[in-house]
């Protein structure tokens, strides 16, 4: 007997299919299967052929592959009972219940009291599929491994793009092609991590951004997860996200977090536009409109907080632009650097003699937003909070330190309600708009309750201060998924403000991310992570491509450098309103030395064009750059709006170093924009309107 379900839109399709009351298995996911289309043709077509040297019928690739099926991969669930003896359950089917976008699937090994629960939807706005594993037991029983539903991922697609990093280097990509094996990424530090960000886009070695198949994938927990891609000996290929090992209490009932992954026949940027879309829902709801512009006063100050001094940077900030000014580390306890202070979240009254009331109104005079920065999760043994709680630290007392400091343990009740009191307090006594919410380390132990725990202490906050905004922040882009991202309303993406390091890492990063959530500030002229020296107007662009923000000291700026953050702020405050609702769209540039994107409007009506030149090309003239998204039948007026910065060097007359062009889509797509040359470490910007 075959029973199938269907999910699916206009863009994709899904089937699964359960035979003989066995676990469920994905039998086609691709492009959208007609009206009418006979599931349970497709379900009986999938059964594979069995040869030589196989068992007798092939294990399937369920939701969750079992080992009682004799599965020659890696199983979906390793569960062991209180006494460390393996079980290898068998699951059938138990109950279905059908919604409209979605539909939960109940399979049980009653032998052994254990009971699967797969939850499957679409998400109508985004055309992301959200996909999570649930296990309940009768007895406490050991969970070594639970697995969001397992997804095969097809034979003519044949490599993935997976993600590491590190500080100041974040959403590194590297494209590796599948091969019989496993590829296993397991985060075991406690959070997301810069060298770890959840997502896994499966490929054919022709796939761009602008064309070609694509299947992503993005776990999204906070807590680290582990993924395996493998081939199995037979040929066939699946892919697995959970939490990382090692990291599940003994109980009775678990759960992976949710699976977001979607199919895109148009290249990258398919996928890409979809998790940009969802992740701008998710924020929707918590996030100020229109996005201010920040001034953070980390890099200006550092631990040396002077009222006079902060008020006259929030004046030059405020008259440069800004519109959010956050106080960043160095406001309370006795922190006058990083060994101390952490967990005691109480005004430092030698900074602040009178509290923190005098600089917020000056703030708020200036019509600026207030901000502030905490590290609710972490403690310094120098603190008043550590000498009265020593037992609050997660982890063994001889544990390596990170940053000098230890991590609360955020499962404990006590802990979340003395962070919860101490930062209400903060808010309710002040015109607080924002927070930015700091981690610094990696955890000394990996435990999801650490991640559930701080969900619950920032949902709380929420629930109280709904108009308070947070930010979340890791040492920069340590904490970047849509758990996190479920109650927060901006990444830090990086703690690199140099503009060349924060083009490329922008540029990974929106195969995930959209502009509305993702922070990127105008650094200092001598960066100060990687001691580069860059042009304000790459600066300023750079950041003007995201949720624009400055974090120099404004003293430092000439009256040009000045005049050019003016200007691009200006820009980009006239045209938030729609870029920050737009897909950011990859462009396929032919010279390796550009990184270019395109951010279109949702209407279609208008965009936006970025062109990096990060170094100097191999040939002297420039490629033409081809745009995409574009209605090949429309005609777009094009204008090069930073014409006036083509250097002596650029001899020649292409026509958009003076004027604009009225040109087609199929033009601008096919053959591309003829752009003057210019030197390296610089920017064009080019709109485009749909006339
Ligand atoms: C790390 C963050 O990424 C920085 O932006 C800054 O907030 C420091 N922590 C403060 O300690």
């Amino acid at each position: 007997m075959i029973k199938t379900w269907h999910l699916g839109d206009s863009r994709q399709s899904m089937v699964l299919a359960s035979f003989d009351g066995r676990l469920p298995e994905v039998v086609y996911w691709g492009p959208a299967l007609p009206e009418g289309e006979a599931h349970q043709a497709i379900a009986a077509a999938s059964i594979a052929d069995v040869s030589g040297g196989m068992v007798d019928r092939n294990a399937a690739v369920s939701l969750s592959p079992e080992a009682s099926q004799t599965f020659p991969g890696h199983c979906g669930l390793s569960v062991r009972d209180k006494n460390g003896t393996q079980l290898a359950p068998d699951s059938r089917f138990r109950s279905e219940a059908v919604s409209e976008h979605g539909v939960t699937l109940v399979f049980a090994d009653d032998a052994l009291g254990l009971t699967l629960t797969f939850n499957l939807a679409l998400d109508a706005k985004s055309s992301l599929f959200k996909l999570r594993s649930s296990l309940e037991s009768a007895d406490e029983i050991i969970v070594d491994w639970l697995a969001a539903p397992v997804l095969p991922v097809p034979a003519h697609t044949g490599e993935m793009i997976e993600f590491s990093g590190r500080w100041c280097a974040e959403f590194l990509t590297r494209r590796i092609p599948f091969a019989p094996g496993a590829r296993v990424r397991d985060n075991r530090t406690g959070r997301t991590d810069h060298a770890h960000f959840p997502g896994l886009i499966v490929c054919s070695p022709g796939t761009r951004n602008t064309s070609g198949e694509a299947y992503a994938f993005h776990y999204g927990w906070s807590g680290g997860h582990k993924m395996v891609a493998e081939e199995l000996q037979d040929g066939r290929r699946h892919v697995q996200f959970g939490h990382a090992s090692g990291s599940l209490p003994v109980g009775r009932t678990f759960h992976s977090a949710p699976l977001y992954v979607t199919y895109s026949g148009s290249g990258l940027n398919g996928a890409a536009t979809r998790f940009q879309k969802h992740a701008r829902n998710l924020v929707a709801e918590g996030a100020r409109s229109p996005r201010p512009v920040h001034y953070n006063c980390w890099e200006a100050v550092y631990f040396d907080h002077e009222l006079d001094e902060l008020r006259s940077i929030a004046s030059q900030a405020a008259d440069l632009g800004a519109e959010r000014f956050v106080l960043d580390d160095g406001w309370f306890g006795r922190r006058d650097d990083d060994t101390t202070s952490l967990g005691d979240w109480v005004i430092d009254r030698r900074k602040y003699p009178d509290g923190l009331t005098p600089l917020i109104e000056h703030v708020k005079a200036l019509g600026m937003e207030f901000g502030i920065w905490f590290e609710p999760e972490m403690i310094n043994e120098d603190s008043d909070l550590y000498r009265s709680h020593p037992d609050w630290v997660l982890g063994p007392a001889d544990q390596i330190r990170g940053r000098q400091q230890l991590v609360l343990d955020m499962s404990r009740q006590d802990v979340r309600s003395y962070l919860y009191e101490h930062i209400a307090s903060v808010l309710k006594h002040h015109d607080v708009g924002y927070i930015k919410w700091d981690h610094n380390r990696v955890l000394p132990v990996v435990d999801a309750s650490q991640a559930e725990g701080t969900y619950a202490l920032i949902d709380r906050l929420r629930a109280d201060f709904p108009q308070v905004e947070i930010e979340s922040c890791a040492s920069g882009g340590g904490r970047i998924d849509f758990g996190i991202l479920e109650r927060t309303q901006r990444v830090w993406l990086s703690d690199s403000n140099d503009a060349l390091e924060r083009q490329r890492i922008q540029h990974d990063a929106a195969l995930f991310l959209p502009a509305s959530v993702t922070g990127s500030h105008v650094g200092p002229r001598k960066c100060h992570t990687s001691g580069r020296v860059l042009d304000i107007k790459l600066r300023s662009w750079t950041a003007a491509q995201r949720h624009m923000g400055f974090e120099m000291d404004p003293r430092e700026l000439t009256e040009q450098e000045a005049a050019t953050l003016r200007m691009v702020t200006g820009w980009w405050k006239a045209n938030r309103d729609w870029m920050m609702q737009a897909d950011i769209l990859r462009l396929d540039s032919s010279d390796p030395a550009i990184i270019a994107e395109q951010q279109l409007a949702a209407d279609g009506s208008r965009f936006v064009a970025f062109a990096a030149q990060m170094r100097p090309s191999d040939q002297i003239l420039p490629y033409p750059l081809q745009l995409t998204g574009l209605d090949p039948n429309a005609v777009y007026k094009i204008n090069l709006i930073n014409q006036d910065e083509a250097p002596a060097l650029s001899r020649g007359a292409p026509l958009l170093k003076e004027h604009d062009l009225e040109v087609s889509g199929q033009y601008l797509m096919s053959h591309g924009l003829i752009l003057p040359w210019r030197f390296p470490e610089t920017i064009w910007v080019l709109e485009g309107r749909r006339l």
